[in-house]
């Protein structure tokens, strides 16, 4: 198993493109992140996790790499990330750059050379069909673009071409390749040699985009992609034993059990995550006509969705399963919480097992935004705009014209500097709940954690021997008491009596056992 470091991680994510500006292009960069370490550092939060900064025709915002050893020219140089990197380091900040093993952008040198007719050594790179007229056997392909006589098949966008690590049920064996075969070997080298490349570098580790999908055919329980990782993994744990990996994959008893130390709780589908804080539905112009979120105050859901799909008992001895607060391809959860809701739900997310992970903005509740989209973002643009920094000029995110901005800023959105002058902010909320964390080893990121009782709409939980109630409702409720406590934080209406603790209207409360 990995790194140590990450039993006291607190994630920061940034999306490069809207954290700072520091060169008045209208677009983040690395000396803009560098300048702002300090106030992640003030958060009380010790990792970072950047989205794809590598040279991109940014066809996916960056997902769609062209030189994974090269830094995309908009955020800086090499050496402006390897300064972040010490930088990062000088102030106790461990830093996940984002890997992208599945695919690579149409423009990828690899790819060009694979689309060439002649056969030559990177022909296997990446998955071609037997000849330009034939289907992808499920997987959506693309046809009639290169010289090469076959189709080939892609990961997400068009724009990304997938790297072939081979099959598990091969059905048709004229292209369909083993994962053992010599193409798919020479992907996994590949990527083992992007990974070394930057962790001798002084990167901490990868946050590893769609990480279950690798190998194709591998329905069910994924062995195949499994056996993958744990060559690469296990390579890279043995090399650089300090390195983090963190997958979106959703499933802990895979991940986890192949060489990964966390594991995402993603918001798909209607699964447990989006339960808790993403479970509305839409009309056709995006209002909301209906929202049953567990920390939505007028719901009426009690916490069982979401424990159905955590399954803890599964997980918890193998690593960490992830909470986020929003991500870059999630609507930002004030889209549809208020201020008391969120609060709530960061109590929670910030006092549950595993690393959590907060989107930049977030912690002053960042509005989301219906916007025009920008680099393949789609619906997800309006969770990528600038940072809200200050009352400034482009609200500090930059000095450059307004015209040239990324994304426009939200003039009207809270600011850093307005709540830092406010000690009611949500900005000092969460910075107290982190503080908590910190103080009490009982809610870190290796404490177990168990229910304890479940109300209509209250959920009592243990973190090692404290106890800890959240009630998103507005009608009050209680829980019967097993031993003496005295509460160490809260936040709503909460009072301890003998035996019982009376949760009012939207509480939370965090109770130490009585030596
Ligand atoms: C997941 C990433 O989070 C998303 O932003 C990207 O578009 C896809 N994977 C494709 O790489």
């Amino acid at each position: 198993m990995g790194a140590s470091w990450i039993k006291d991680a607190i994630f920061y994510e940034i999306y490069p493109q809207s954290f700072q500006d520091s060169n008045g292009d209208g677009i983040g960069d690395l000396n803009g992140i560098i300048q702002r370490l300090p106030y992640i550092r003030s958060l009380g939060c010790n990792a970072l996790w950047l989205n794809p900064v590598y040279d991109s025709p940014f066809k996916d915002a960056g997902y769609d790499v062209r030189d994974h050893k090269k830094v995309a020219a908009r955020y800086g140089t090499e050496e402006d990330l390897l300064r972040l990197f010490r930088e990062a380091h000088k102030l106790g900040i461990r830093v996940l750059l984002d890997l992208v093993p599945g695919h690579t952008s149409e423009e990828h040198p690899w790819f060009l050379e694979s689309a060439k007719a002649e056969e030559n050594p990177l022909s296997d790179r990446y998955i071609w069909t037997s000849n330009a007229f034939c289907g992808g056997d499920g997987m959506p392909f693309i046809g009639g673009e290169h010289p090469r006589d076959a189709t080939y098949i892609i990961n997400f966008f068009k724009c990304q071409p997938a790297l072939n690590f081979g099959y598990r049920d091969i059905h048709d064996p004229g292209w369909q390749m083993p994962i053992d075969a010599p193409g798919p070997l020479a992907t996994r080298e590949a990527i083992k040699d992007i990974m070394r490349c930057w962790l001798s570098r002084g990167c901490d580790g990868f946050r590893v985009d769609m990480a279950d999908s690798l190998v194709k055919n591998d329905h069910g329980y994924k062995s195949a992609t499994m056996e993958v990782w744990k060559d690469i993994a296990g390579a890279i744990h043995r090399e650089f034993p300090d390195a983090a990996l963190v997958s979106e994959w959703n499933h802990p008893e895979q991940a986890l059990a192949c060489g990964f130390d966390m594991d995402f709780m993603l918001d798909w589908g209607g699964n447990g995550y989006n339960q808790l804080m993403r479970y509305y539905q839409l009309d056709k112009q995006g209002n909301i006509l209906r929202d049953n979120s567990y920390f939505k105050a007028g719901a009426d859901a009690d916490i069982s969705g979401f424990l159905a799909d955590y399954r803890y008992d599964e997980w918890k001895d193998l690593g960490m399963r992830c909470l986020i607060t929003g991500n870059h391809d999630t609507k930002r959860c004030a889209f549809n919480l208020d201020d008391t809701e969120r609060r709530l739900a960061f109590s929670f997310l910030l006092t549950m097992p595993g690393a959590p992970f907060i989107y930049y903005g977030d912690e002053i509740g960042m509005a989301y935004r219906w916007l025009p989209t920008k680099e393949g973002g789609y619906h997800r643009t309006g969770s990528r705009t600038p940072m809200q920094w200050d009352g400034s000029e482009n609200m500090g995110f930059s000095r450059g014209r307004e015209a040239d901005l990324y994304l426009p800023v939200d003039q009207k959105g809270a600011t850093v500097e307005s709540q830092e002058q406010d000690p009611n902010s949500m900005l000092h909320y969460v910075r107290s709940l982190i503080a908590l964390r910190r103080t009490h080893p009982e809610l870190g990121n290796e404490s177990p954690f168990a229910a304890y009782h479940m109300g209509k709409r209250l959920f009592a939980y243990r973190r090692g021997d404290f106890l800890l109630a959240v009630n998103p409702g507005r009608e009050e409720e209680k829980v019967a008491l097993d031993r003496e406590y005295t509460v160490v934080f809260s936040m709503g209406p909460v009072a301890l009596e003998a035996d019982t603790l009376r949760m009012g209207k939207q509480s939370f409360a965090v109770l130490k056992p009585e030596k």
